[in-house]
């Protein structure tokens, strides 16, 4: 789900590593349906899924939208709706064997993930990041490109950490903070807080990584209210969309 930028980076992964067969995008902007993204059709929106289910056999999806709240949302939402939610990961990732994985997880060309770590559901660990050892992801992060992650990291949901951004051994990043780019962090940082720089000092609070974060509104807004006026999404598996 999800025919932007993020969507196409997704459908190179889930056609290279081939163990999806991809048939198509959904996207929540009903004047994408009909046409084509680097070759495959963009489907319907979400609430054509129950329909694309029985006419194309589509039973799986993932959430390629790099919005981290947005992301979980709609992931809730297809899971609700009894879709497997799928993971992609490039062939050229290299991950520990010890490595644990949840669901709807994007790891891009080139990511190094090291021995024990846990990446939650609905995390993006993207091009070239390295996260060492014993490192622990939670659900809906974002490890930017190029960003490196040291042993002992916990970044907590909803976390982004900006492209080239460096964490040094067991720090903690609290939940939905946002690491600037190049930034490098060698104290905790507060949930909801921005750091940026050398070393990363703290811009601002309460600046959220998508207003769609549950976390950051108390679960006041059930998902699928969020998801509704939003989007619509993308499959392929032995059909997944
Ligand atoms: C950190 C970030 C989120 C701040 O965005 P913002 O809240 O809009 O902040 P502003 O642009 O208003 O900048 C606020 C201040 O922080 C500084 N700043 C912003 N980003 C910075 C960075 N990455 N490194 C150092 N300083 C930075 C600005 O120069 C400004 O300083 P000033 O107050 O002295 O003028 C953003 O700049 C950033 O780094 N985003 C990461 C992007 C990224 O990694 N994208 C990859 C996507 S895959």
């Amino acid at each position: 789900m999800g025919a932007g930028g993020h969507g196409r980076v997704v459908l190179d992964i889930l056609m290279r590593s081939a163990a999806h067969q991809v048939a198509g995008f959904i996207d929540s902007d009903p004047s994408l349906t009909g046409r084509r993204m680097d070759g495959k059709p963009v489907l319907g929106v979400l609430d054509d899924l129950p329909t694309l289910r029985k006419e194309l056999g589509v039973d799986a999806a993932i959430v390629a939208i790099g919005d981290n709240g947005i992301r979980r949302a709609f992931a809730d939402r297809i899971s609700e709706m009894g879709f497997v939610l799928i993971n992609a990961i490039h062939p050229s990732a290299n991950l520990a064997q010890s490595v644990s994985l949840g669901s709807n997880i994007v790891i891009a060309a080139g990511a190094l993930v090291c021995a024990h770590c846990h990446i939650g559901d609905s995390v993006i660990l993207n091009t070239g990041c390295i996260v060492d050892h014993e490192s622990m992801i939670a659900p809906g992060s974002h490890v930017c490109p190029g960003a490196r992650i040291a042993g002992r990291v916990n970044i907590q949901a909803g976390a982004f950490i900006g492209i080239g951004a460096t964490v040094i051994q067991s720090v903690q990043i609290g939940h939905h903070a946002i690491v600037g780019a190049g930034a490098v962090v060698i104290d905790d940082v507060s949930p909801l807080s921005t750091v940026v720089g050398v070393p990363a000092r703290t811009t601002h609070r309460a600046v959220s990584t998508g207003a769609t974060d549950r976390e950051v509104v108390g679960d006041q807004i059930s998902a699928q209210e969020l998801v509704a006026p939003l989007m619509h999404a993308t499959a392929g598996h032995s059909r997944s969309v």
